[in-house]
């Protein structure tokens, strides 16, 4: 086949420059946004007088056909035609001939490439907002359900602090819900038109670009026409938003990786989320959440990938930039393939209350609250974190929690670091153990972000309401009227 630009060239390109040029491979998944675009510039040639209106309409119906086609699986693309662009092209011109000609008018690839990754990029964002709304919800019903299910909080993987179940996957819930806005963000900045940017230079043609842009729902067209086909500063926003999911995603996999084993035993997955071993009858793996931890990395290659592609490219549009769409596409596709599996295993294990509650009475996840009881009873907080210390280590020593020594030990230990004017009958009274149990330490943390049940089912409802109000928009390939 000859070439739509063969005009200037005295013979076809080598066979192995076809298939090292082509990203029809790869970019044919554009298809339908690439035929959306180009009915959008077709009408709008049409409707400028640019082209005549019924060569204009020609084009409109044949490429709904082409997208009958390839929807059907009629269609097979060719590697000598490139790119999916130029297999439209060619697909449109095979059916109408010389009106079909007429449709690139304005147009250069370079913003059309760019149209088409937008638009793409536009409708998996809202795909992926509505993934992790899924996994939002989830999140809330989990910490709906347990939010007087103590477990120990940890700094540097030790025992730290009593804290609830509840309080734990709700700090998840801000990460995810920050992924969400960013990728509201992001969204925003795709949102704007590339298309009259031409090949670098605009075009002398009388285009609208007002209805091209609101026809395929954008906020706004482009202000440059050399960072119109240059730019792909959403693209590598999206990797890094993706990348920010996978992080997070990746740290939850690995707390449910530990928490399933039994050193902590604090989480069963359900058998439909793990895995045997070929060799060892006994094993049950946490195969889904490792995944989900491993895949990170190829998402932030992906990132990676993009941003050093682009760091040392002239403007405006290198053929370089064809490398963009593998990374977006691989991102897209993990991340697709992440959030579902791991909102379904999230949703279905069941977790070890007892177990969690055991590991939090060992310890001395308490000893903070000790110290603090000290320091209500006036003692300063240098001097309480010192003689709580004592404490601890002669606990250590006996083998048992604070809370397992009579009131007169623990008097006696604490007074050996008092001074004259203290005396640890009047600083230590029976109603230390009641302060120091797990639950108090728990429920009187009532300040904004604190573990107390009330607070965190307070927070809960809060999301709740706003995670409802959340307003996903809808997808272009919903809702464009051929
Ligand atoms: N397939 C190309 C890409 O993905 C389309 C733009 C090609 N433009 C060009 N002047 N060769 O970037």
């Amino acid at each position: 086949m000859s070439k739509l630009w063969g005009g200037r060239f005295t013979c076809g390109t080598d066979k192995a420059v076809d298939d090292f040029n082509s990203s029809i491979r790869f970019d044919q998944r554009l298809y339908r946004h690439d035929i959306m675009g180009s009915v959008a510039h077709a009408e709008m040639l049409g409707k400028t007088g640019v082209i005549a209106l019924e060569d204009s309409k020609a084009i409109c119906k044949a490429l709904k056909e082409v997208l009958d086609d390839i929807d059907a699986g009629k269609v097979e693309f060719r590697i000598d035609a490139e790119d999916i662009h130029m297999n439209v092209e060619t697909l449109l011109i095979e059916k109408i001939g010389a009106a079909g000609k007429r449709l690139h008018t304005g147009r250069s690839r370079n913003d059309q490439v760019a149209l088409d990754i937008r638009m793409y990029l536009k409708d998996e964002i809202i795909e992926i907002m509505t993934d992790l709304k899924r996994l939002l919800g989830v999140i809330l019903s989990v910490a709906e359900k347990h939010s007087d299910t103590i477990l120990p909080g940890y700094t540097h993987l030790q025992r730290a602090q009593p804290i609830t179940l509840s309080h734990h996957v709700m700090a998840y819930y801000q990460m995810f819900k920050r992924d969400c806005e960013r990728l509201a963000d992001c969204y925003d900045r795709t949102n704007i038109m590339p298309l009259g940017s031409g090949a670098l230079a605009g075009t002398t043609y009388p285009l609208d670009r007002d209805y091209v842009a609101k026809r395929l729902g954008f906020e706004g067209v482009t202000q440059n026409s050399l960072d119109g086909v240059s730019d792909r500063d959403f693209a590598a926003e999206f990797l890094f938003c993706t990348s920010m999911i996978m992080m997070h995603l990746s740290r939850f996999s690995e707390e449910m990786v530990l928490w399933s084993s039994l050193e902590f035993a604090f989480v069963e997955m359900d058998d439909a989320y793990s895995t045997g071993s070929s060799i060892m009858p006994q094993k049950k793996n946490p195969d889904v959440a490792e995944l989900v931890r491993g895949k990170t990395g190829r998402v932030y290659g992906d990132l990676m990938g993009l941003l050093t592609v682009m760091k040392g490219l002239p403007l405006a549009y290198n053929k370089d930039m064809q490398e963009d769409k593998e990374s977006a596409f691989d991102a897209i596709d993990t991340v697709k393939m992440c959030l579902p599996v791991f909102t379904d295993m999230l949703a279905t294990c069941t977790f070890r209350k007892e177990n969690m509650y055991k590991a939090a009475t060992r310890g001395f996840t308490n000893a903070t609250d000790f110290a603090d009881y000290l320091v209500k009873h006036g003692v300063p907080f240098r001097q309480a974190h010192e003689i709580t210390g004592k404490l601890v280590l002669e606990c250590l020593g006996k083998g048992v929690a604070i809370e397992e020594l009579e009131l007169s030990e623990l008097r006696d230990i604490c007074s050996q670091c008092l001074t004259e004017d203290q005396s640890a009958e009047a600083l230590i009274g029976e109603d230390v153990y009641e302060e120091i149990s797990l639950m108090k330490c728990v429920s009187g943390r009532t300040l904004t972000g604190g573990p107390a049940p009330e607070t965190v089912l307070a927070s809960v409802a809060k999301e709740k309401a706003a995670l409802d109000a959340v307003n996903v928009p809808e997808k272009l390939t919903d809702t464009f009227v051929f």
